[in-house]
């Protein structure tokens, strides 16, 4: 039997996101597992969320004055647990060029605009949607993408459109992008980066 591909989630705050994938497990999520979620944040209600689904949560402290502890300690839980895949759910953390570059086609992260818009440095929860209202889009929207070392920058797995209406505010558009977007995109990205995996593992086995 070929090991199933296995995905950590790295979270920050409320985690909707891995809720969303924690929900479709089994449905439109088949083809691996998700069996680690690691928060820079300790009060992060992700971590609960973890718990209630009776996945492993692991808040794992990111201290400036020492960015590279924080990726070291990962990846010895990543290890530890057999990871493939790292889904960037809501974490509102640059990983380095070198962590990168190290799980290149591994990493995938989910941004609430439509890339290239209000995306990269700075663009990150309630700032995206702010910058989209401010600039009167009618169209918004989500994107699943692989993470490179450009900030956003990563090459386009799924993407979603999303209207912008008379009245929004932040917090409603942020909303309606998750409902209609985000939530169903990041389960799909994610079993689509499973099958690749499993795959190209099948294949290898047979060589
Ligand atoms: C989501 O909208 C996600 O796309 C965004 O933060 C929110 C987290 O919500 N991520 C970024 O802006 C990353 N650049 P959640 O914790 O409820 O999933």
């Amino acid at each position: 039997m070929l090991k199933r591909p296995r995905a950590a989630v790295f979270v920050s705050g409320g985690g909707t996101n891995l809720q969303a994938l924690l929900d479709k497990r089994g449905n439109v999520i088949k083809s691996g597992d998700i069996v680690l979620v690691i928060s820079n944040k300790e009060s992060a209600f992700a971590l609960e969320r973890a718990k209630r689904a009776g996945v492993e949560g692991v808040y794992v402290p990111f201290d400036r004055s020492d960015p590279r502890s924080f990726e070291a300690e990962c990846e010895k839980l990543l290890a530890e647990k057999g990871i493939d895949v790292i889904v960037l759910a809501g974490f509102m953390l640059i990983l380095s060029a070198e962590f990168v570059e190290k799980w290149d086609h591994r990493i995938i992260n989910v941004h609430p605009a439509l890339i290239p818009s209000f995306c990269g440095k700075g663009f990150y929860g309630l700032r995206v949607h702010r910058a989209a209202l401010d600039y009167g889009v009618k169209v918004t929207g989500a994107t699943v993408h692989y993470v490179n070392a450009v900030a956003d920058g990563g090459e386009i797995i799924l993407q979603k459109a999303v209207d912008v209406l008379e009245g929004d505010t932040p917090e409603i558009l942020q909303r309606r992008v998750m409902e209609q977007a985000e939530w169903e995109l990041l389960p799909r990205a994610l079993e689509l980066v499973f099958e690749r995996i499993a795959a190209e593992r099948a294949e290898k086995s047979e060589e």
